[in-house]
């Protein structure tokens, strides 16, 4: 019995010879994802998806551990090897797929501006029109190294020829094949027994499943695609990045009616993952990528990297700074040239100055560290001062071990201090400038560990004598 079921499969295996790249294609990232992530991800919010096959075959180990550590389970890989082709890699599929009954949608690995909704439409138009096999295909401007559809008089599809088979005149063709194919699995399989590398490239072509499908008198019909920008396919550098400039304007935009102010849209990057709220303003030289949720009334930039997993409440500034794993809440300011990574969770009106890099610590309410400090592996109670220059000696070098700092409320720690860890400062206690602390030091407390000052009454007349 025919089901309503779709099983998608994504042909990740070919080389990308024209990326001139010692890595497969598919692999190259833009904003923090590679280009195959973007098509996955598209296709599994799609609901009536149930199944995904990534095909695997240049460099197959790497693209499937990626497949494994982003997808678990919910992907499986499929080895095409040698790659012959398209279609060669779509027939890998035919042994899991003998039994099933519903519809399959192929995509590629390489469009990486492709919507959810898009192939949502997509699937919705294979199936009303009640076609066998629907192929999207798009209009555009420079049609060059795509495959042209061919019409007959009524505009019914025929076929599809790729550019180094086709005729100076099929090369004029505008309507392109986007590359994304809904097909009855059962009716359409057989076909794929049937292909012939009978071509320019001596491969096994996808494409002429449409041609097969013709010729057998079954439903076949072009869906063609509005915005013909997201099918764009990255085959070459000059491609990747454009590419991902498409990406970021389309998200700048989305952002911009939004109520997110962006200074100047030319020199900023925020990835489509990454989610901010209304009256915040972003300034130039920002690269904002992976996934981040920044709050309302944000202020960020001039100058920031922030590089995901960045999380921010409303009313928090940063300026020139490099971000990663870090949650911060309302009313902190960052920066400027502030480094913060590593799993790093900072509490209201926290305010973090010049030159300080944080690694996974935690600062609670009200305290500061403005000037010229590393806090790593560090506990920050509320109201703590850290002065300029403090460090937190949490590594040892001999046994290759990261300690913890703990400092507690309202404690402060005077300037180019060395707190080396395991150390424990208690609630209200004060480090004496230029301390090296070794031992916890007790509740209100002073620790001072520097020699005491010596005036020499005379001294620099004497010494040039
Ligand atoms: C293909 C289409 C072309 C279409 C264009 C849209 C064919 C024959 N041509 O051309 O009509 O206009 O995409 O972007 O299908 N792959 C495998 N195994 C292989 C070969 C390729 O898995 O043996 C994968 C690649 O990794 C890639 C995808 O299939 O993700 C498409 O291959 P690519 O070489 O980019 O095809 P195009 O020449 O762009
Ligand atoms: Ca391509």
């Amino acid at each position: 019995m025919p089901t309503s079921e779709i099983r998608s499969i994504i042909l990740a295996a070919g080389k990308g010879t024209r990326m001139k790249s010692s890595n497969p294609k598919v692999l190259h990232s833009i904003m923090g994802k590679t280009l195959l992530e973007r098509v996955v991800n598209a296709a599994l919010k799609v609901e009536d998806i149930n199944k995904t096959y990534v095909i695997v075959g240049h460099q197959a180990q790497m693209v499937e551990n990626l497949v494994k550590e982003k997808y678990a389970d919910e992907v499986e890989t499929v080895l095409q090897e040698p790659q012959l082709g398209t279609g060669d890699a779509v027939y890998k599929c035919y042994e899991k797929l003998k039994d099933f009954q519903g519809s399959v949608i192929v995509l590629y690995g390489d469009p990486p501006l492709i919507r959810t909704e898009t192939i949502e439409k997509f699937i919705n138009s294979h199936r009303t029109s009640k076609a066998v096999l629907t192929v999207m295909t798009a209009i555009v401007a420079n049609p060059l190294n795509y495959g042209r559809i061919i019409r007959d008089e009524g505009g019914s599809i025929l076929k599809i020829v790729e550019e180094k088979d086709a005729t100076p005149s099929q090369k004029a063709i505008k309507e392109i094949n986007a590359g994304i194919y809904c097909f009855d699995w059962q009716k359409i399989a057989p076909a794929f027994n049937e292909l012939t590398p009978n071509n320019e490239q001596g491969e096994l072509y996808l494409t002429d499943v449409i041609d097969w499908s013709v010729r057998k008198g079954m439903k076949t019909n072009a869906y063609v695609l509005e915005d013909s920008s997201e099918v764009f396919g990255i085959n070459s550098q000059k491609q990747l990045a454009r590419a991902a400039i498409k990406l970021k304007n389309r998200k700048l935009e989305e952002l911009m009616d939004l109520g997110v102010t962006i200074i100047d849209p030319i020199m900023t990057w925020i990835s489509p993952e990454t989610e901010i709220g209304a009256d915040s303003t972003i300034y130039p030289n920002c690269y904002i990528e992976g996934e981040n949720f920044l709050g309302e009334k944000n202020i960020i930039g001039p100058n920031t990297y922030i590089k995901g997993n960045v999380e921010t409440a409303d009313n928090v500034k940063i300026v020139a700074s490099v971000l990663s794993d870090t949650v911060i809440a309302e009313n902190v300011t960052i920066g400027p040239f502030a480094h913060l990574r590593d799993n790093v969770n900072i509490a209201e009106n926290v305010r973090i100055g010049n030159f300080v890099e944080v690694k996974k610590s935690d600062i609670a309410d009200g305290s500061k560290a403005a000037h010229l400090s590393y806090i790593g592996d560090t506990k920050i109670g509320k109201n703590v001062n850290i002065g300029a220059g403090t460090i937190t000696a949490n590594y040892n070098s001999i046994t290759k071990e990261k300690k913890q700092t703990i400092i507690e409320d309202n404690a402060s720690i005077g300037s180019n201090s060395v707190l080396v860890a395991p150390v424990k400062i208690e609630k209200g206690a004060m480090v004496g400038a230029l301390s090296v602390i070794t031992q916890n030091i007790a509740e209100n407390a002073l620790a001072v560990t520097r020699a005491p000052m010596k005036i020499i009454k005379d001294w620099v007349l004497k010494f040039k004598k």
